[in-house]
């Protein structure tokens, strides 16, 4: 990636840096790609980045929203999100926003427990509306990923166990304020193995036989989202292979005629966009090692803190033979570290570090511990 590096000397530091162009290929990429198969639709999963400029290009190219607190409605509306174009998911949605998303008419809600289910139902009949729900399934599919972020065994937090669904469908046929649309489900996150995503489409076919058994086909299947993207060489292939992903579920999965497929895109659509640069304050001589300090720390970006998360470091202001250093925020715990042992030109004081593959749960993440500002954004496109 070309950065406006000279430029960047001048602003204040940390920020994030966002490449316009680069969410705007990826984006073409989605659209000509899911287009290739009838009544296929991605919603762009809020979570990942919220920052209203990213939002308002992605609702550009046509993919609705999945958002998980009354917050994102709210964001993804403002955005210009069409409401018909919104799913609402999360194990724990309070009554507002769940008001909120009634009155809104947003596209379904993403149900994931019985008592949910019940409640949905009172607020809809007080509101005198009947709620279009998905029941979130837990397929008991092994994503392969980070435990912290791997949803779909049955040992998670997340969805309605497939022993119980039957019960469930029983209860829901004497609920009037609500009408079952579709299934959601979803198995974690950053996965690069396509055959996890094979083995969810065996499960939603399983699964789908066992409505048909009941007579029930419903409109919408929602597979969640999970593509992961290359952290350790982010310029390889900077926009993820999207035609492999939907090849898979078009290949595996069994639609009804009709049926709706939906997608809900985060990380691949806005990871590799996206980079946090900060400024070195000092190089610091440790004991048989060197620390680069940087005036980025946890606060702006958690991922290698909370999950051990490998973001590839650049100073892309030197052109010196690389060296090894640790690189370290400012924040006081010893978590606050991007990397250990670190290959980067040689390092001084006022040296530019690019933080990559910043762009999903980056800024979101973002916290004011310390006290600390939190981060700034530029785009690509604005800059002189
Ligand atoms: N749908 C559901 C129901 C989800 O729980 C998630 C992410 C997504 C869609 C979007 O997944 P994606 O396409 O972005 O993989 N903070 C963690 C990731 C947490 C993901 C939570 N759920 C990280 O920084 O790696």
């Amino acid at each position: 990636m070309n950065f406006p590096v000279e430029k960047f000397k001048t602003l204040d530091t940390p920020f994030y840096y966002y490449d316009t162009d680069l969410l705007r290929t990826t984006l073409r990429t989605i659209h000509e790609e899911a287009g290739r198969y009838e009544r296929y639709h991605v919603h762009y999963a809020v979570k990942a980045n919220a920052n209203p400029r990213l939002l308002s290009i992605i609702r550009e190219y046509g993919l609705g929203a999945d958002c998980v607190s009354g917050g994102e409605i709210r964001a993804a509306l403002k955005a210009g999100f069409p409401a018909d174009k919104i799913v609402f998911a999360g194990v724990g949605k309070a009554d507002w926003e769940i008001r909120l998303g009634l009155e809104a008419g947003i596209c379904c809600f993403n149900v994931e427990s019985l008592p949910e289910l019940e409640n949905i139902d009172a607020l809809a009949g007080e509101a005198g509306k009947v709620a279009s729900v998905a029941l979130r399934i837990n397929p008991n599919v092994d994503a392969h990923t980070h435990h912290y972020i791997t949803t779909g065994l049955s040992e998670n937090k997340f969805g309605i166990s497939t022993e119980h669904l039957e019960m469930i469908l029983d209860r829901m046929a004497s609920l009037a304020h609500v009408r079952l649309v579709g299934l959601h489900f979803h198995i974690g996150s950053q996965i690069l193995d396509m055959d996890s995503f094979k083995m969810l489409c065996n499960r939603i076919n399983e699964i789908q036989e066992l409505l048909y058994k009941r007579m029930m086909i419903v409109d919408i299947i929602n597979v969640g989202g999970g593509l992961g993207v290359d952290y350790e060489q982010p310029d390889r292939q900077p926009v993820p292979d999207f035609a492999a992903y939907f090849a898979v579920f078009h290949k595996h999965l069994k639609l009804r005629p009709k049926q709706h497929l939906f997608f809900e895109l985060g990380r691949a659509v806005v990871c590799q966009c996206g980079s946090l640069i900060t400024k070195t304050l000092y190089v610091k001589e440790g004991v048989n090692k060197k620390f680069v300090i940087v005036d980025a720390g946890f606060t702006d970006l958690i991922r290698p803190a909370l999950y051990q998360a490998y973001h590839r470091i650049e100073n892309i202001s030197s052109a010196l033979p690389p060296q090894e250093y640790d690189v370290v925020g400012p924040i006081c715990e010893s978590s606050d570290c991007f990397g250990k042992v670190v290959s980067l030109n040689e390092t001084s004081r006022g040296d530019i570090i690019a933080i990559r593959s910043a762009g999903a749960y980056g800024e979101i993440m973002a916290s004011q511990y310390n006290c600390r500002r939190l981060p700034g954004a530029c785009y690509s496109d604005e800059m002189p």
